[in-house]
């Protein structure tokens, strides 16, 4: 009994005022995008717009009263979040085009069909991302790459390309692309040997990793800002904080080695470690819409504000390096 009530007396008061700390440390200092941006007639396309953070991002874009193209892959999910978003924002302008950034043949559709049918594109939010127990077992995209390395940044280095013009007739742009802080933990990215005979047939087999992914959204949202430092198209890349969404209902469900009952009591600790989706979004729509952003193309942005990312992501001639290989594995001429 005595222990019982050491119990309450002591340990909980010091969970709760751990907890405290955690809470005032990593949820309650996030930073909000307050500044009253209009955005009516303004374009601007989301890439996973459908789910999580994008589908926030696309809301608070479109609340602004931009035309938001929330540019998916699954057509289902993309419909009923447009109609939610036009429901709660009564903005009309929320449409759905289909893309599949794990096929570079559908990144080429996409993006012709934008070219032929807009006028102008304000913003490009390269937001969808998949981590590796996403897959559901699929190793490779359509053209052969790893599926994690393909999506998140081959399909967006294309997109990008491709809707450069249409971008600069636009300037003064922006192209938002989201990382992570895991970019930390990628060891190298240009390590694209074809050393694994099982593999063999990939072009780039060893990016499987989702940090490597997220390294290169950095490299390349650098080195875009350098190319187009004279042409009004700003480029900057993010880690969004560590979010609440389907992407870690999924880690538990597939990866976890008690799935379902994993999930169950993982949840309400997650819910309760984790920022939610609104505040998940707001260092995105900073970068989109910011005025200071302006003046720090090629930054990497954390809580809202610049920070630095490791130090593999500060190195501009690998920018470059992974800029030209690119290219070739995108077939762009460049
Ligand atoms: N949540 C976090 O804690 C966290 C932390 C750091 C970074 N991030 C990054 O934040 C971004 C958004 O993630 P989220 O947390 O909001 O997860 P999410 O809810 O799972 O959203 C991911 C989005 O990417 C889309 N997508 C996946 N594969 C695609 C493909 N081949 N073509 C087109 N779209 C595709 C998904 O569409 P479908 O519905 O069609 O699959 C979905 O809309 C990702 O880039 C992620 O890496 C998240
Ligand atoms: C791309 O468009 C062409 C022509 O409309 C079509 O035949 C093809 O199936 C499309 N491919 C993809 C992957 O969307
Ligand atoms: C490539 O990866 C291998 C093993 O993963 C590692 O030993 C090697 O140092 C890496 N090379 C580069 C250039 O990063
Ligand atoms: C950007 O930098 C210029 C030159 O340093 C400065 O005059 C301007 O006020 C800055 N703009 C914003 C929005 O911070």
């Amino acid at each position: 009994m005595a222990s019982l009530s050491g119990f309450f007396r002591y340990i909980v008061p010091i969970l709760v005022a751990l907890y405290g700390i955690y809470y005032w440390q990593f949820v309650a200092s996030r930073r909000y995008f307050t500044a009253d941006v209009e955005l009516k007639g303004k374009t601007v396309i989301v890439t996973g717009g459908n789910s999580g953070i994008g589908k926030e991002t696309a809301l608070d874009l479109a609340r602004r009263g931009a035309r938001v193209i929330l540019a998916c892959r699954n057509l289902q999910k993309a419909e009923d979040a447009a109609k939610d978003i036009r429901t709660r924002t009564g903005n009309s302008e929320v449409v759905v085009r289909h893309l599949d950034l794990g096929n570079l043949q559908s990144v080429r559709n996409f993006s012709s069909k934008i070219v032929e049918s807009e006028e102008r594109l304000d913003i490009l939010i390269n937001n969808a991302g998949v981590a590796k127990w996403q897959t559901d077992g699929v190793i490779a995209t359509k053209d052969n790459f790893d599926f994690v390395f393909g999506i998140n940044h081959l399909g967006h280095f294309l997109l990008t390309n491709l809707l450069l013009d249409l971008l600069k007739k636009s300037a003064s742009s922006r192209v938002v692309t989201v990382s992570s802080l895991l970019h930390s933990n990628a060891p190298s990215v240009l390590n694209m040997t074809r050393a694994d005979p099982d593999v063999a047939s990939f072009l780039y087999p060893h990016l499987e990793s989702y940090p490597v992914s997220k390294l290169a959204n950095i490299l390349f949202a650098s080195e875009l800002a350098r190319r187009e430092a004279s042409s009004g198209v700003i480029s900057t890349s993010l880690h969004p904080g560590v979010i609440y969404t389907p992407i870690w209902k999924t880690h538990m469900l597939v990866e976890s080695r008690f799935k379902a009952a994993m999930y169950y009591v993982m949840s309400p600790i997650m819910w309760l470690m984790m920022i939610d989706e609104e505040a998940g979004a707001q260092t995105t729509i900073h970068c989109a819409l910011d005025d200071s952003v302006a003046n720090f193309s090629g930054s990497y942005f954390d809580n809202c504000q610049v920070a630095p990312p490791s130090a593999l992501a500060q190195d501009d001639e690998l920018a470059r390096r992974l800029w030209e290989v690119s290219c070739e594995a995108t077939g762009l001429d460049c």
